[in-house]
């Protein structure tokens, strides 16, 4: 196997380069990164492999993926590169119209291209559960077959990038699978995310912006669990135990509402509740999510391994312990961000 991973410094990113190196017969893995906000070469500074090779790139730039991938042979392609930050997306779409719809199209387009010229190439499309929409209180969870129905501009280009992938398989014959995942927590998430957010400013005794009533609901997932899916889901293809155009859907029934998490954040770290902020809710903002994964688990033998409790200390724990990643991460762009989003200057 040689992979290509795009967004490889990103959070998920990195864990899925480490564990892609420890499979067996992985010849290559080329990272191909633009370094946007997100993207923190940091974040895989210790791969230390001659395996390993690290590209700055656009996957917009269609000449430079397709020189890389006739020059590294590439026979897999894991895709994770996007804008991937709700808030974000609803302050300005365009970054992610051209990322995470016009991104993966170029991929789509140079895999074709390989096949064309004798290369299959199987694509790994690393999606959401976003692009389901909302849940109600007692509807049961999301499953492969519940309608796309995204209900913020980051989900609908994600929803859009999917049914991209799933019309090039139809029409181009390629080999694709599509993972939707819940939401992930672990080391190295960018602090724009509610967990890593809410630990480093109740480290820092700073306040805890909830938004709304802080009931809505996210299903929580540790993010090694979801690399074994994704990894789980690509060798499936590779084999030919699944057919090109599975979805398979990630999830933990680890369903919790904001509140509970940053209260339990809160304690975890030792400091008091009194830094707890009601905001102004999210436009449009999404009340429950979760994801059904039987079908994950009767196909790939699939399951969530990591504890809630023991997973969310040792994360907290890492952010405390690795206080200079946080600092170069919280500086710069990242300042005027916070001061912009919540009028508070962190
Ligand atoms: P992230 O924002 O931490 O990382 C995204 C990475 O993509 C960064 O390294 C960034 O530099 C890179 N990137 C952005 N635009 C690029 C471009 N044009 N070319 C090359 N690289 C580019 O995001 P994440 O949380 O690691 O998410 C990774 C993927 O997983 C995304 O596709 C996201 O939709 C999906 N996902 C995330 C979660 C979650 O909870 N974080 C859950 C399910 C699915
Ligand atoms: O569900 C999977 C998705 O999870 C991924 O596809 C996205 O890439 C990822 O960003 C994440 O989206 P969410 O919007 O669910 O995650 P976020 O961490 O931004 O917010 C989680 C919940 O916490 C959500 O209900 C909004 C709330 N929140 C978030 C922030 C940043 C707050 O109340 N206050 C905040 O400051």
């Amino acid at each position: 196997m040689r992979i290509l991973i795009t967004g490889g410094c990103g959070f998920i990113g990195n864990h899925v380069v480490r564990r892609v190196l420890m499979i067996p017969g992985v010849e290559k893995v080329v990272n191909v990164d633009a370094l946007t906000y997100s993207g923190n070469l940091d974040n895989c500074k210790d791969i230390i492999d001659d395996r390993y090779r690290f590209v700055h790139e656009s996957i917009n730039n269609k000449s430079a993926i397709d020189e890389i991938i006739e020059a590294e042979r590439i026979s897999v392609l894991i895709h994770l590169a996007a804008e991937s930050h709700v808030d974000r997306s609803i302050n300005s779409v365009k970054p992610f119209v051209e990322t995470n719809i016009d991104g993966t199209r170029i991929l789509l387009e140079s895999v074709v291209d390989s096949k064309k010229s004798g290369t299959n190439i199987h694509f790994i499309h690393v999606s959401t559960d976003e692009v389901y929409g909302s849940l109600k209180p007692d509807d049961p969870p999301f499953t492969e077959d519940t309608p796309l129905n995204p209900q913020n501009p980051y989900a609908a280009t994600k929803a859009a990038s999917d049914m991209l992938v799933q019309s090039f398989v139809n029409t181009h014959n390629i080999s694709a699978v599509i993972t939707r995942c819940s939401n992930n927590f672990g080391p190295r998430q960018f602090p724009e995310k509610l967990i890593p957010l809410m630990t480093i400013n109740a480290m820092n005794k700073k306040a805890l912006p909830i938004y709304g009533d802080g009931k809505q609901i996210r299903d929580w997932i540790h993010v090694e669990d979801h690399v074994s899916g994704i990894l789980s889901s690509m060798l499936a293809l590779i084999v030919g135990q699944i057919q090109s155009g599975e979805v398979f859907n990630f999830g933990a029934e680890n369903e919790r509402t904001n509140i509970q998490i940053v209260q339990t954040i809160l304690k975890n770290v030792g400091a008091e509740e009194s830094l707890i902020s009601f905001v102004k809710d999210r436009p449009g903002h999404d009340r429950r999510y979760a994801m059904g994964y039987e079908k994950a688990n009767r196909i790939l033998g699939w399951r969530p391994e990591i504890e809630w409790d023991t997973g969310l200390s040792d994360t907290i724990q890492w952010y405390n312990d690795n206080k200079s990643w946080v600092d170069s991460i919280t500086s710069g762009e990242y300042r005027n961000y916070i001061e912009n989003q919540y009028g508070i200057d962190n």
